[in-house]
């Protein structure tokens, strides 16, 4: 708890204002992946030899960009940095041990940058959503590597539609879904997608108690990998239940 409190102080400092609501949930996430670390452990190594292999077939390696950076568990920065002229990294939040680490690391060519990816807002304005346009100005682009954001991106999304009551909270969803799948297919570089795409909560016996599709009816790409990650093993939610998510890599 105390660990927690600093993080998230220390971080909020340092976040610009707008992005502060994130902090906690950024906090909770570092919270988590601490305390299943050795049940993450398969899921993590699987991101990071994909996007190592995506790295490798890149002949020419000036930029890389990394969305959904969080806390750097499932993206191989050491592989990243020392193969890219230039590396960044974009998320909501940044935690301020995240930052420290990078810093005492002495990466040089590491550029961080705080910014919403979801398109949220103009989706609720009735505009077309186009959070990865931003892309198209970054220079030297090589490789985009999307890391385990779109679940997160749909999930925050419908929290926020649903404190506001939207009833078009389906369709508006929808909308984000494909507009982040549709801003990586138009991107003229390598693109790496990690994401999950749906889980399960299931007690010992293998009864499920509750399912979801995180790409909200939304198809998922054809995926060169899959495999299922323990997001919540036994202990997490209850002490017999584990929920699972099956995770696509293309
Ligand atoms: C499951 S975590 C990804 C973990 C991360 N790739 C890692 O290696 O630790 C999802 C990440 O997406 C970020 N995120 C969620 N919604 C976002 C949004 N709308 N814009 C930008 N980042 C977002 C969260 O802050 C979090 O860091």
């Amino acid at each position: 708890m105390l660990a927690e409190a600093i993080q998230h102080a220390a971080t909020s400092v340092i976040t610009p204002k707008e992005f502060r609501p994130f902090v906690r949930s950024s906090v909770s996430l570092w919270s988590r992946a601490g305390r299943c670390a050795k049940e993450w452990a398969p899921h993590e190594e699987n991101c990071k030899s994909f996007i190592r292999e995506a790295i490798a077939g890149i002949r020419e390696r000036r930029t890389a960009v990394v969305l959904g950076s969080g806390l750097l568990r499932d993206v191989p920065i050491g592989a990243l940095a020392g193969a890219f002229d230039t590396v960044v990294l974009v998320d909501v939040v940044h935690l301020a041990s995240i930052r420290a680490w990078l810093k005492a690391k002495r990466f040089r060519n590491i550029r961080l940058i705080s910014r919403d990816l979801s398109g949220f807002d103009e989706a609720l304005s009735g505009k077309a959503p186009e959070p990865l346009a931003f892309l198209r100005q970054v220079p030297y682009l090589d490789l985009v590597v999307s890391a385990n954001i779109l679940s997160q991106i749909g999930v925050g999304a419908k929290r926020r539609l649903e404190q506001e009551k939207n009833p078009k909270s389906d369709e508006i969803l929808q909308r984000l879904i494909r507009a982040h799948l549709d801003g990586l297919a138009a991107l003229p570089c390598k693109v790496a997608l990690l994401t999950d795409t749906a889980y399960k909560v299931a007690d010992r016996h293998g009864n499920v108690t509750e399912e979801a599709d995180l790409l909200r009816g939304v198809p998922a790409p054809q995926a060169k990998r899959c495999w299922k990650w323990p997001v919540a093993p036994y202990g997490e939610l209850g002490k017999d239940v584990q929920a699972i998510h099956d995770v696509i890599a293309m």
